[in-house]
């Protein structure tokens, strides 16, 4: 069986003043009723591909993570306090560790918490192909056919197949996040897909290539997996070693340059919800393309996303604005300067 991991370490800054520290996007609902982290749980929950859930996340959200996974019956899952984030590398070795602590060769299922999959069939389609194809010691990735030359994601040049009678390829090249002018060559030339940011690997073999690549990574983990006390139902990992590991993600880390690496192209629909625009494009739209949400009233405005929690926002003859109210928090910005809104997360770090 699988053992999925849900990677619930990030801030989601872009998507502030929503997503804060003390509650980041994944623990927010952006789509419907339930959380980012609610919606990928619940992809990993069929009984017959999957194991028992584990969520790597920061300690300070064991109680909402905790929260979020019994409201929708996934209480067994154990979840895996890091002390502060080590980024993905880190986070990545702990699941391997610990899947190979339980099991004589598992595949872990690392998967981000904060994505929207709209597709689920689709994802599960592509995810047993992928299995086949790790079970013969690939590290698999999912590619998603680029729409924009994003400077936000790995690319991937596809290789040969790997096996001549299925779809999964080789991977030929790993960028991670390239420059805008690489990214504008990379999408012209049709042969390379977007990391979907979703991994499954043997453990054995994602821990082989960590030691190969960031031996301290792994190092540092297995003293914290070995140092791990138990706290209520969560596992916390011993502190003093996991903060010995370099910070690195794992796709800098082993994406980039391992030569075990092998791709499923898939075409589930997919989003990185890192944005209010990308929020805005994948909502529903409005006869005026508005996506409206909570206590709004908007009058001759278009190609809008209008947001009120706990005060009420009016609009009125403008466009293409993102308005976002969450009671302490007002943010107006352009659509289009929607990437720019974690400089004001820096500037208020910086100036308290
Ligand atoms: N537990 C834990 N600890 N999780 C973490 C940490 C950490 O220190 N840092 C990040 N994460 C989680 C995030 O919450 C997210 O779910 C996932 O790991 C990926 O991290 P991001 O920080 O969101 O990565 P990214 O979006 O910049 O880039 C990755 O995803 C892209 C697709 O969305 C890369 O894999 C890219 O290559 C990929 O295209
Ligand atoms: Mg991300």
């Amino acid at each position: 069986k699988i053992i999925p991991v849900l990677l619930s370490g990030g801030t989601g800054s872009r998507l502030w003043p929503l997503s804060r520290e003390t509650y980041p996007k994944q623990l927010l609902s952006l789509t419907g009723t339930e959380t980012l982290l609610q919606q990928s749980a619940k992809r990993a929950s069929d009984p017959e591909r999957f194991g028992r859930l584990m969520v790597v996340a920061n300690a300070e959200h064991r109680f909402l993570i905790a929260e979020q996974l019994r409201t929708i019956r996934c209480e067994d899952a154990e979840i895996v306090l890091e002390p502060s984030g080590r980024n993905t590398a880190a986070a990545a070795a702990v699941a391997a560790l610990l899947a190979l602590k339980e099991h004589a060769d598992p595949l872990v299922l690392l998967m981000p918490a904060d994505h929207v999959v709209s597709d689920v069939d689709a994802f599960l389609a592509a995810l047993d192909q992928a299995a086949d194809a790790a079970a013969t010691g690939s590290l698999l990735l999912f590619g998603i056919r680029p729409s924009a030359p994003s400077t936000a994601y790995g690319y991937i040049r596809t290789g040969d197949r790997l096996d001549p009678e299925g779809e999964v390829r080789k991977v030929d090249r790993f960028v991670e996040k390239p420059d805008l002018a690489t990214a504008e060559d990379y999408l012209a030339s049709g042969d390379y897909l977007w990391n979907s940011g979703i991994f499954l690997c043997p453990a054995k073999v994602l821990i082989d290539e960590l030691t190969r690549f960031a031996p301290k990574v792994v190092e540092a983990c297995r003293a914290a997996v070995q140092s791990a006390t138990r706290d209520l139902d969560f596992l916390r990992l011993g502190r003093e070693a996991f903060m010995t590991a370099p910070s690195i993600s794992l796709d800098y880390a082993v994406m980039e340059h391992t030569d075990r690496a092998a791709i499923v192209p898939s075409d589930f629909a997919w989003t990185d919800v890192g944005s209010w625009s990308a929020l805005w494009e994948i909502g529903e739209q409005d006869a005026d393309g508005n996506v409206l949400s909570g206590e709004v009233i908007a009058e001759e405005t278009s190609g809008s996303y209008i947001r009120g929690e706990g005060q009420l926002v009016a609009t009125l003859g403008v466009k293409d604005l993102i308005v976002v109210a969450t009671g302490d928090v007002v943010l107006v910005a352009d659509r289009e300067h929607d990437q720019d809104v974690k400089r004001i997360v820096e500037r208020l770090k910086r100036e308290g």
